[in-house]
This record gives structure tokens, C-alpha cells and sequence, in this order.
């Protein structure tokens, strides 16, 4: 099937001072195609913010890609020269609302400085004034009210800084907008403006698709078309909302999803830590099933071997009960 991006055996470690790695991505596949919400989900240290990086080009040491390829339109984006990828890439092909980005924006500084120096990156000849006019334009395209221009982010609604933030993010209409855990921290009804104007975003067709990263699961059945769930550096299930949210086959996703109808936020994320144990240090991951010492259905085989990729109709699941 056509992609608009795709991850192929992508390895992504970040290397310490004293030379050992932290396998926070290690070897994921992952494709995201056109006119899809995909959301990726998991607890939290299994990978979800290093992988957005690396999808997104914006991952710097001590992050470093040890293996595998992102590719877009068949061109590996990891071997292309870097000010190709600032001029094409960035911004323009991908967009990404970095985890925590709302809180980011400059506290000394106008929201109007924001679009600025984001437009006038990639137009250096762009006066100050139509910066403004263009983010000011699609500011009420979106419906959100202009003066936040005018306005320091304190002065902003964690809702509004983060609706404000995505749409400064995606003006130069780029194809995918990696957001990651844009709705964290945000009250219901600021979670669900995040949600909409993400909708507004797609259906206006200034991005077409986008990479969802939560770990708010009631939210991925309101915006997902597909769903990754990531454990551990790597993928273990793959398909789509109804699939992984009604029947899940993975064990770690069907403890995720047993979570899932429990509308309090802070009783859920009990529910999930109550998944006896934790996520490993990814510094020395568990042999085999990277799951096993947590899972309630582990078979002998799944401690010494990993559990290959295998499709399951149109989904894919790594887990030695599918084989
Ligand atoms: N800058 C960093 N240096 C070293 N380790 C990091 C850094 N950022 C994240 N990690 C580690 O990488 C792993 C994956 O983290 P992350 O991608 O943030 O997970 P998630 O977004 O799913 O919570 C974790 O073990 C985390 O501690
Ligand atoms: S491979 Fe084994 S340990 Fe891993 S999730 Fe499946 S049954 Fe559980
Ligand atoms: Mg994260």
C-alpha cells in the first residue's frame, strides 16, 4: 500500500558517555499512509518520543540511528544532505509538535515571533508583516481568535498554547504532522479542542496524514484510523482502531485496552501500572519476548527467542501465541 513515510528495521539508540546504549528504538517497521490518523501508543519510556524524532529528522545526539531507513517517496531521509533536508523536509514534508512543546514556546516573547521565525526560515526574504498575515490567516481559517498573535504564552490556556502551537507548526502545509502527546495535561474539553482542530487540519486538507502519539487510549478511539502499540523499543501489535481497541490479540495490548473504560485519568494509569511490573531498562532489554517477565501468557519459547512479525489479516502482531 501507497506511504506517505515509512520506518524499515529503524534502530535508534541513544549512546552514553561510558559507551552503553539505550535501545529506546530497535527495529520498528512502521508505515504511515495517506488520509490516516495513526496513533501510537504504550507506557510511558517504551520509545514513542525517540521514534517521532527520528520519523521527523529532529533527533540529535547523544540520539543516534545504528540501523534500518526512513523513506519517503523511495528516498531514504536519514543519507540526505542535511540543508536538503531543512529546505524539503522539515516543516514542509514533516511537521513535528515535539512532546511538551506548548511549554517550550519563548515566555519572553510575543506567539506573532513564533510564526515568524518559522515562516522566515525557509522564506528568508519574508517581511515581518506577512508572516503575520499568513498565520493570522489560517489562525481564522481554524477558528482560533487572532489575537493569540499578540499574546505571550502565559497569557494563553494550556489548550489554546497547544491548538496555537500545531497550527504555527503546520503553515507551510506539510503532508504529516507528527504530534506527540499533544493532549497531555490538558483538561477534557481542552483535549477534545486538541482533537478537533487536528480533524479541522486534515479535512481542510492543509496536512493529510498524521501520527498520533498518546498515552491517553480513550482518545485514540475519537482520531485514530490505526493504532501501534509500542512496548519496549519496538512494535507489538499493528491495525486498525477497531482491531486493536474491540479485539486486541496482544497481551500487552489487551492489558492496555482492559484499562481503557475506566473514564478517570488517574485511576487508569494505577490500572496500567497495576500490569504487574514495569517496562525493562532498555539498557539491557529481557531476551526473547521483551514482554515476558510482565506477560500472564508466556509459553517457554518466549523467553529465549523474539516473537517474529506475523500478519494476522490485515494486522501484524509479534507475539509467539500467533504462530
Ligand atoms: N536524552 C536522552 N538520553 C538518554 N536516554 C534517553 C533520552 N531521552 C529518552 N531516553 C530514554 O529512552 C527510552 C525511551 O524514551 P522515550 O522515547 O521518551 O519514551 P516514551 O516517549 O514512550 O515515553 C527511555 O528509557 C528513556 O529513559
Ligand atoms: S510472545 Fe510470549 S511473552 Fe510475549 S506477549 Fe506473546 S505470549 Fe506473552
Ligand atoms: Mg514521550
Amino acid at each position: 500500500m501507497k506511504n506517505l513515510l515509512k520506518t524499515q528495521d529503524l534502530k535508534a539508540y541513544y549512546r552514553l558517555v561510558d559507551g552503553t546504549d539505550i535501545r529506546a528504538v530497535d527495529g520498528v517497521t512502521l508505515d504511515l499512509r495517506p488520509n490516516e490518523v495513526l496513533g501510537i501508543a504504550g507506557e510511558s519510556g517504551c520509545g514513542k518520543s525517540t521514534l517521532a524524532s527520528v520519523m521527523s529528522l529532529t533527533h540529535n545526539p547523544p540520539l543516534r540511528v545504528i540501523d534500518g531507513d526512513v523513506t519517503a517517496n523511495g528516498s531514504n531521509l536519514l543519507t540526505m544532505p542535511t540543508e536538503q533536508v531543512r529546505q524539503k523536509i522539515k516543516g514542509r514534508y514533516i511537521s513535528i509538535v515535539p512532546q511538551g512543546a506548548m511549554n517550550a514556546l519563548n515566555p519572553t516573547q510575543r506567539v506573532r515571533n513564533f510564526a515568524i521565525d518559522m515562516l522566515r526560515e525557509h522564506f528568508p526574504e519574508m517581511k515581518k508583516d506577512e508572516a503575520i498575515d499568513l498565520a493570522a490567516a489560517r489562525i481564522d481559517e481554524l477558528g482560533l481568535p487572532r489575537r493569540v498573535l499578540n499574546n505571550y504564552p502565559h497569557e494563553l490556556s494550556g489548550g489554546m498554547k497547544q491548538r496555537t502551537t500545531i497550527v504555527l507548526s503546520t503553515l507551510l502545509d506539510p503532508k504529516i504532522l507528527i504530534a506527540d502527546e499533544p493532549t497531555s495535561a490538558l483538561d477534557v474539553s481542552s483535549q477534545k479542542s486538541v482533537i478537533s482542530l487536528l480533524l479541522a487540519l486534515l479535512k481542510d486538507e492543509i496536512i493529510t496524514s498524521i501520527a498520533f502519539i498518546t498515552h491517553e487510549l480513550p482518545l485514540l478511539r475519537q482520531i485514530a484510523t490505526r493504532i501501534a502499540i509500542m512496548y519496549a523499543g519496538k512494535l507489538v501489535e499493528l491495525g486498525t482502531m477497531e482491531e486493536i481497541i474491540f479485539e486486541p490479540l496482544h497481551p500487552y495490548t489487551e492489558a492496555l485496552m482492559s484499562t481503557m473504560l475506566v473514564p478517570e485519568r488517574h485511576v487508569r494509569e494505577q490500572r496500567i501500572q497495576s500490569i504487574a511490573g514495569v517496562p525493562p531498562d532498555l539498557k539491557a532489554p529481557p531476551k526473547g519476548c521483551r514482554f515476558h517477565p510482565r506477560c500472564p501468557k508466556r509459553l517457554p519459547v518466549c523467553s529465549t527467542e523474539e516473537p517474529p512479525a506475523k500478519e494476522v489479516g490485515d494486522r501484524t502482531v509479534w507475539c509467539w501465541l500467533m504462530q
